[in-house]
Parts: C-alpha cells; structure tokens; sequence
C-alpha cells in the first residue's frame, strides 16, 4: 500500500502508478461541494477517490480493465462509496451524461510505432506521433459532457502543445489558462483549467 495525504492505495504492474503528473492534478483539483464528476482514465483511481471528498459523485473511467479492478480495490479500501466505475474509451461509458467537473490526466507523450509496448500499459502515455490524438479526441467531444459553467482540467506537456490545447479551448467557448505547472527533465507537466462560458 502506498499513501498520498489521508488515501491508502494500492497499483498494479499494468497499471498507471501515480507520479508527478498525478500529484500535480491532485494539489490543484477545483472540486465543488456537491458537484458531479467524471474523471477519464482512473488508474489507481487516486484522483476519482480524492475528488470524491468533495463531489457529491464521482464517475471514474479506463480503457485499461486492470485499472478499474485496482481502482475498486482503492475505493474499497478508502471507503470511497460514492465513486462509480465504468470501462470504454474516453466518453463512450457517459455517452448522454452531463458533468460539473470533468478531469483527466492524459496520455500525452509523442509515441512513435517502435516506441509502442505490450500491454495495457501503453494507453497510460501513448499520445500517437504528436501526442495530441487522445488529447483532440477528448477536446472534441468535451462541451457536449459539461452542464452550463462547467469546469474541465487536464494535465498535459510542452511535449503535447500547451498552447494549442488553450486555443482550441477558447474556440470552443471556454475560459482556459494554465493553472499549475512542474518541470520536468525534459519538459513542463501543466495542469489546465478550464471553465465554459
Ligand atoms: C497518465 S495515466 C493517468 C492515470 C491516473 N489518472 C493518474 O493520474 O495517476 C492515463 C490513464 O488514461 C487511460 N486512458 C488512456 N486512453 C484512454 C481512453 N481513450 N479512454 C479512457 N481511458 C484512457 C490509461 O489507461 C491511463 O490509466
């Protein structure tokens, strides 16, 4: 078992084990008392139990299946009832749902074919050749998922394009901006929040 703040959690060979990138979403969460959130691609499900703390409930998603059996065993062992599990590709599992909150930590690093691994592993950081195609599938999609005002934060890199994600996020009516940052040894991880107006 390993420990961040007051959440027992347990990880799996196969999947994600939080790292900066995690605690970085994980000190800067906006979470409204009572809202409804949906947090892509779980893990060990340390955000989705955290954000549980304040959310009135939480939907937690992977494409990873091994994710979700370490994410129920978490939920388990943080008593964190109020987290629902759902597996499939980034908002097919909400496919009509609306959200207050929507977070994810996002597979961002530019992959290359020869760079691909085995294993459900590789969905944690394959971005495709730019590392943008999980991060524009999930902007596409975005606004159709969040009640009026409602919020959205990422994590991603200067290896991914901080810039065009904050763009591409303007276009589609939301007020972004880069809410927290962390270097490291070969680029900056941000956390960027967004708010639709
Ligand atoms: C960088 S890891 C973050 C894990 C965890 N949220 C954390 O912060 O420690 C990205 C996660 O997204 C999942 N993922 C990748 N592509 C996905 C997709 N298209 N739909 C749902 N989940 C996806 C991966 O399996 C992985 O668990």
């Amino acid at each position: 078992m390993q420990e961040y703040k007051d959440i027992k959690y347990q990880t799996h060979p196969q999947v994600y084990e939080p790292a900066e990138d995690t605690f970085l979403l994980a000190d800067n969460l906006e979470v409204e008392r009572m809202s409804r959130a949906l947090e892509i691609g779980t893990g060990t499900g340390l955000i989705a139990i955290l954000a549980s703390r304040k959310a009135r409930m939480v939907i937690a998603t992977d494409i990873n299946p091994h994710a979700l059996d370490c994410t129920l065993k978490n939920i388990i062992a943080n008593k964190a009832y109020n987290v629902e599990l759902r597996k499939g590709d980034l908002f097919e599992p909400v496919k009509d749902e609306k959200f207050d909150l929507i977070l994810f930590n996002t597979p961002y690093l530019p992959t290359s074919e020869d760079e691909i691994v085995n294993g459900e592993l590789d969905a944690a950081w394959n971005g495709g050749p730019n590392g943008r195609e999980v991060i524009d599938r999930f902007l596409a999609e975005l606004k159709d998922h969040l009640n009026p005002g409602g919020k959205v934060q990422l994590v991603q890199s200067t290896l991914s394009g901080n810039e065009e994600t904050l763009e591409k996020l303007e276009e589609l009516g939301f007020q972004a901006s880069i809410t927290a940052r962390e270097n490291g040894f070969f680029e900056e991880m941000v956390v960027i929040t967004a708010v639709l107006s």
